[in-house]
């Protein structure tokens, strides 16, 4: 029997992966649900599992929660998806996502480090490696961390203490992966997504930032989540001392289905979903200060070492995560009744708030 300890569970990622680990694990799995239930947390995500799960409410940057919750639960695994995910409230606020994206990894690691695990996932983004310079085609594992926003900059800023631990404890067995955007079921209707279909099935039109040629790189939330599993379970060999010069030879790994498309064009595909003319549901607002404007990355590295790949057809998964939101409406409205409207609009955001 193993022991799987998943932080951030009652997030978007965290919750589709507990969901899928409870499938491709034997029926003796324990898994251990750590969240805080921040602003994104929704214990509800874990409902169809819940008899299955044990939920453990703490802060991944408590030292001190944290290290007793390893040792009441001896996990063999550890996956941390843990973090504030939001570029518009890290820019409205960014010192919680210091805490939870950067102190957390590291308290995350030193539990792996005190109660000793075997392997250790900490899971970043794409978006570390800033905004893709002209002319380049994609990042890899081996392009320097430039993020350029608090979100990414605090994540960047774990990522950077994940590799110190990996490189001074090899033997702790802790990997990385930075993932591309997500889309699937579960996602608070604060991202684009489920933003433009909650409010298209109200009646709503979808805004878009700015010109909405910003490119994203997509990938299916499963895909991802079965890209994590087997970087938690791959054997790997020892890390080279080449790997001080030379982060691509460290055990992180990109993962990504190479698909490229802008927001605008995103959107377009959710109102036609919906059988809705974009010329009439689609209005342009003011941009966010500091946004990315294109991120690709390259996934060679996990395709030909671990052999994942991802199976998601674009256009299918993207018309069955409409699908979803259409037939869980229940769900998100409750989630808009608690939250209220969750859409930032930048042209009625005063630069006075901006700080607040
Ligand atoms: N969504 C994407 O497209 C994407 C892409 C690549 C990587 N990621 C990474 O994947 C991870 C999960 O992202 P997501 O989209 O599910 O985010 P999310 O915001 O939906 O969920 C994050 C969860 O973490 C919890 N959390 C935050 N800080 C915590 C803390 N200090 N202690 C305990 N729980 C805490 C929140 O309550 C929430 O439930 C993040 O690390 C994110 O950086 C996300």
């Amino acid at each position: 029997m193993s022991v799987y300890l998943v932080t951030g569970a009652a997030g978007f990622i965290g919750a589709n992966y507990v969901h899928r680990l409870l499938e491709w694990e034997s029926s003796d799995t324990e898994v251990v649900a750590v969240d805080y239930l921040g602003f994104a947390g929704n214990r509800a995500n874990l409902d169809p599992v819940s008899d299955r799960v044990v939920f453990e409410q703490a802060d991944i940057a408590d030292p001190v929660a944290m290290e007793a919750i390893y040792r009441r639960h001896r996990p063999d695994y550890v996956v941390n998806f843990a973090a504030e995910s939001h570029n518009d409230r890290a820019i409205l606020g960014p010192s919680v996502f210091m805490r939870s994206n950067a102190l957390g990894a590291q308290v995350m690691a030193e539990c792996s480090r005190l109660v000793p695990v075997r392997s250790h996932v900490h899971v970043s983004t794409i978006e570390v490696y800033g905004e893709l310079p002209e002319g380049e085609r994609w990042f890899t594992e081996g392009s320097p961390l430039n993020a350029k926003t608090p979100y990414s900059a605090a994540k960047a800023a774990g990522d950077q203490m994940v590799r110190a631990y990996m490189q001074t404890y090899p033997e702790l067995n802790i990997r990385m992966t930075h993932c591309a955007n997500n889309y699937g079921p579960y996602q608070l209707p604060e991202k684009l997504i489920p933003l433009a279909v909650t409010n298209l099935l109200r009646g709503r039109k979808v805004p878009v930032y700015g010109d909405g040629l910003q490119s994203r790189d997509w990938l299916h939330v499963t895909d991802h989540c079965a890209a994590v599993h087997r970087v938690l379970h791959a054997e790997l060999d020892p890390t080279p001392p080449q790997a001080a010069t030379d982060p691509a030879l460290l055990p992180i790994f990109d993962i990504s289905a190479r698909h490229e498309v802008t927001n605008l064009d995103m959107v377009h595909r959710v109102v036609t979903a919906l059988g809705l003319d974009p010329a009439e549901w689609i209005e342009h607002i003011p941009d966010r200060p500091n946004h990315d404007r294109r991120y690709l990355i390259n996934p060679e590295k996990a395709e030909t070492r671990l052999g994942w790949r991802p199976v998601h057809d674009f256009d299918t998964a993207v018309a069955e995560t409409v699908g979803w939101y259409v037939e869980n409406r229940a769900w998100w409205e409750r989630i808009l009744e608690e939250k209220g409207e969750l859409g930032v609009d930048w042209g009625a955001v005063s630069p006075a708030a901006r700080r607040h």
